[in-house]
């Protein structure tokens, strides 16, 4: 590693909320930016609906906000709701001169670009680079950070832990000093020290069987906040997304919402539309109306699938406004032009995470959260379509904003940070139990802890979770640390998180649908927060 030992902000994760802040900081200052594989690669590529902003004349800030709020079914922070819809126009400007082009067909209205329509929103807000929005966006910020002299990347470099001051600590709260982080292709732990520290390592969702995400969203970045002190929030609130692509070749294919908000119907094998039965919103009721509806009939049915058809539109609308699906779906033998699309509702998102403030701060002082590790209150109870790519960005530039308004309060070179231990730990001599818990806590979290739920499942969920943690741990201390190691660490940490919060809830909300509590409680209209063992709570005044 050429790179240095300290930093003034070490960001783990280069997606669009850890490139945008990276970006977004002060020039002249040292930034490291850390990414378990290579820069691209995280959900923020595959995104392809697009952004929410409010960018026509005939829309208004008003009505993203209300939307939002009507989405998140009464869990959403009004004020953070707010924030983030007032930066979204800007934020899109941002994105501009960063390189991004966004789809500028006719019919463009006042904005001058093409705005979609997805589930939950009542106009055209969704701006984007066709069907590959985040491809679009991932590409220009790494354009834009791989050509910045202040920032050094890591490639396949996978953070470990977090280091910081030790608890007890008098009332102070603890600080974040750095992090070790695993070089994959070295095989040896370094230990990186840094005034501030950004957790940017994105959702958990692949602690499900089925997801749209890449194999990167395994939850590290809130397990490692986690274990480090910081309390967390929501994470009952998984998000199914209604349609993937169903096709035993196809791994992790979504099948954007914006093909719905451009007239796709969700039928049954038969042909019937079965969506205006459940809701008057029809194919564009937000997604766990839609995630919950499909999962029904599937069960009714004993269906595979259901089906999406866009095939009434133009062959080039189809062609011009979904090139990455359609292309997709023909390597496959399906022509969306002509033929319905099996899909499936998958695990999509997290709407729970790490808590944070208005400035993305976290419990643990120097240490950010941002992105979809983070809970700002701006989702809810269940996101609305394309408002997360908004939310990295301007969390993002409230957390670059806030560490530029400290650098020059904080100590220029962080202590002397204790050198990762190996000293007890051997080689790994049953990798099968790694790649066993990985398969098994995955598929438990589908059966148990999926679209629907109900008291049985989640004491099962809790059962197993407690044997595998059991299992996890004791190879964890005395193994040498490896990838799958680590992930499956970080996985079972979040399905814990994950069942403990859905316990809690006595409710159906949003996402989270229990069947012995299929009633919505308005006594339960809060947050669900989860204390770690090492909070260290802030003091007031
Ligand atoms: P990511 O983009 O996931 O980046 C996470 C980064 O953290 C990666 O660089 C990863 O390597 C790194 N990382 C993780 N753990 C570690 C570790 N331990 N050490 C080092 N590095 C680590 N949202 C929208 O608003 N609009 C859309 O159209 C849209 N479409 C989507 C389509 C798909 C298929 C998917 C999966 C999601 C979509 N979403 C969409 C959601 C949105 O893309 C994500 O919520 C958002 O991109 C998350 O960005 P992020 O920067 O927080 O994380
Ligand atoms: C999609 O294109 O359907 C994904 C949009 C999102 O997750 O916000």
């Amino acid at each position: 590693m050429s790179k240095k030992e300290h930093y003034d902000v070490l960001i783990i994760g280069s997606g669009a909320a850890g490139l945008s802040l990276a970006l977004r900081l002060p020039r002249g200052i040292r930034i490291a930016v850390v990414s378990k594989r290579e820069l691209k690669e995280g959900s923020t590529y595959y995104a392809q609906g697009g952004i929410s902003a409010v960018l026509d004349e005939a829309d208004s800030l008003e009505s993203h906000i209300q939307d939002t709020l009507r989405a998140g079914a009464g869990l959403c922070d009004e004020e953070v709701v707010k924030l983030v819809v007032e930066r979204g126009p800007e934020n899109i400007r941002w994105l501009l001169s960063q390189g991004v082009e966004f789809t500028a067909t006719p019919p463009t209205g006042s904005s001058g670009y093409h705005l979609t329509r997805e589930g939950g929103h009542s106009h055209r807000r969704v701006v984007h680079a066709a069907d590959a929005t985040g491809k679009v966006v991932e590409l220009s910020l790494e354009n834009q950070a791989r050509n910045n002299p202040d920032i050094d990347l890591f490639e396949y470099h996978i953070a470990v832990d977090l280091i910081c001051t030790p608890r007890g600590d008098g009332n102070r709260p603890r600080r974040c000093l750095g992090a070790y982080l695993l070089d994959l292709e070295e095989n040896r732990v370094h230990t990186i020290g840094a005034r501030f520290v950004v957790l940017a390592t994105g959702g958990a969702n692949k602690a499900y069987l089925y997801t749209s995400n890449p194999d990167v969203a395994t939850g590290d970045g809130i397990a490692m906040g986690w274990r480090a002190g910081c309390r967390v929030a929501n994470m009952e609130f998984i998000q199914f997304h209604p349609t993937c692509l169903y096709h035993p070749n196809a791994k992790s294919f979504l099948i954007s919402e914006a093909v719905r908000g451009e007239g796709g119907r969700l039928l049954l094998p038969d042909g019937t539309r079965f969506m205006p039965r459940y809701d008057e919103r029809a194919e564009l009721a937000p997604r766990d109306i839609v995630a919950r509806a499909i999962d029904a009939e599937m069960k009714r049915l004993g269906l595979d699938c259901v089906y999406l058809d866009i095939s009434h539109r133009e062959p080039e609308f189809i062609q011009s406004h979904f090139p990455t699906i359609y292309q997709r779906c023909l390597e496959l033998g399906i022509d969306i032009t002509k033929e319905p699309i099996p899909v499936v509702p998958a695990a999509h998102y997290t709407c729970g995470g790490i808590l944070t403030d208005r400035h993305a701060r976290t419990d643990v002082e120097g240490l950010y959260a941002v992105g979809e590790a983070a809970y700002t209150g701006l989702h809810g109870a269940n996101r609305m379509a394309s408002n997360s790519l908004l939310e990295c960005l301007v969390f993002g530039e409230l957390a670059a904003e806030d560490m530029a308004r400290q650098l020059e309060e904080t100590a220029a070179e962080p202590p002397a940070l204790p050198a990762w231990d190996e000293s007890r730990v051997t080689d790994s001599d049953e990798e099968v139990v790694v790649s066993h818990n990985w398969d098994e806590l995955r598929r438990f979290m589908w059966d148990y802890m999926g679209i629907v739920r109900s008291n049985k499942r989640l004491a099962r969920a809790q059962r197993r979770i407690n044997l595998l943690q059991h299992e996890i741990r004791e190879y964890y201390s005395n193994f040498r640390v490896s990838n799958d190691l680590l992930e499956l660490r970080n996985l079972a940490d979040v399905a814990e998180l994950i069942i403990q919060s859905a316990i809690r809830r006595r409710e159906s909300r949003g996402l989270h649908y229990n069947k012995d509590f299929p009633w919505r409680d308005e006594s339960q209209r809060r947050p669900t927060i989860l204390i770690p063992e090492a909070y260290v709570p802030k003091q007031t005044g």
